[in-house]
């Protein structure tokens, strides 16, 4: 298991929920050779969000052919179903949403003391100030953009404002504040202005024509 570095850089997360999942290795050693921070993976159950993805095995798998850190957002109902076996797969973080079941501070209890790094993430309408109680445990913040469930949508209008509040929340504390869904050369300018610095990009990078030149401007734009 590799673990997420500490927040002392802005980071890229490539998303592979947007990639070719027949060439998923191959996909997975591009992002890694234009220097990629870590990789994004989102696990969907068709009950937090209306869609299916991946599960342990595609992270047990990925674990054999990168070095790269695997973060994993579980938008799924029920987390405490399925840590152990994201534990077990390899996962190097494990994020779990504030609207799901069950006692979220004891599943991050959980995650912390298996040696992952454990975040939480929020929907664009959950009041930020939900995230207040988690603070002493957690090491990252996702805040969804865009509602959650597909790749490819737009950057939400509401988002900067709620990106700020988080940051206010967090405040200079060491925990990583990532922002999902919408991301590109553009809106990822306006996600670290208003206080991001992991950068979380599926469509952007994997639906791009030419993948290199997309992974130097979002690079380009944030630094
Ligand atoms: C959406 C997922 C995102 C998704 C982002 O529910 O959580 O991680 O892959 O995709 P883009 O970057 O295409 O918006
Ligand atoms: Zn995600």
């Amino acid at each position: 298991m590799i673990a997420l570095p500490k927040p002392n850089f802005k980071a890229i997360a490539p998303s592979i929920l947007s990639a070719n999942q027949l060439i998923l290795g191959e996909q997975i050693r591009t992002v890694e050779t234009l220097g990629a921070s870590w990789l994004h993976i989102d696990i969907m159950d068709g009950h937090f969000v209306p869609n299916l993805s991946f599960g342990p095995a595609t992270v047990k798998w990925i674990d054999k052919v990168t070095a790269l850190a695997q973060d994993v957002h579980l938008m799924v109902e029920e987390p405490q179903k399925y840590l152990d076996a994201f534990i077990k797969a390899g996962a190097s973080s494990l994020t779990l949403h504030v609207e799901s079941k069950g006692n979220l501070k004891e599943l991050l209890k959980q995650i912390k003391s298996a040696g992952l790094s454990a975040g939480v993430s929020i929907k664009p309408d959950t009041n930020p100030q939900d995230l207040k109680q988690f603070l002493d445990i957690i090491d990252l913040v996702l805040v969804m953009t865009v509602y959650p469930g597909f790749g490819g949508q737009a950057f939400l209008q509401s988002a900067p404002k709620q990106i700020r509040e988080v940051k206010e929340i967090i405040k200079d504390r060491p925990i990583w504040l990532e922002v999902d869904g919408g991301i590109n050369k553009d809106t990822v300018k306006t996600a670290k202005e208003n206080g991001a610095d992991a950068f979380v990009a599926g469509n952007a990078l994997f639906g791009a024509a030419d993948i290199k030149q997309a992974y130097k401007d979002l690079k380009d734009a944030i630094n």
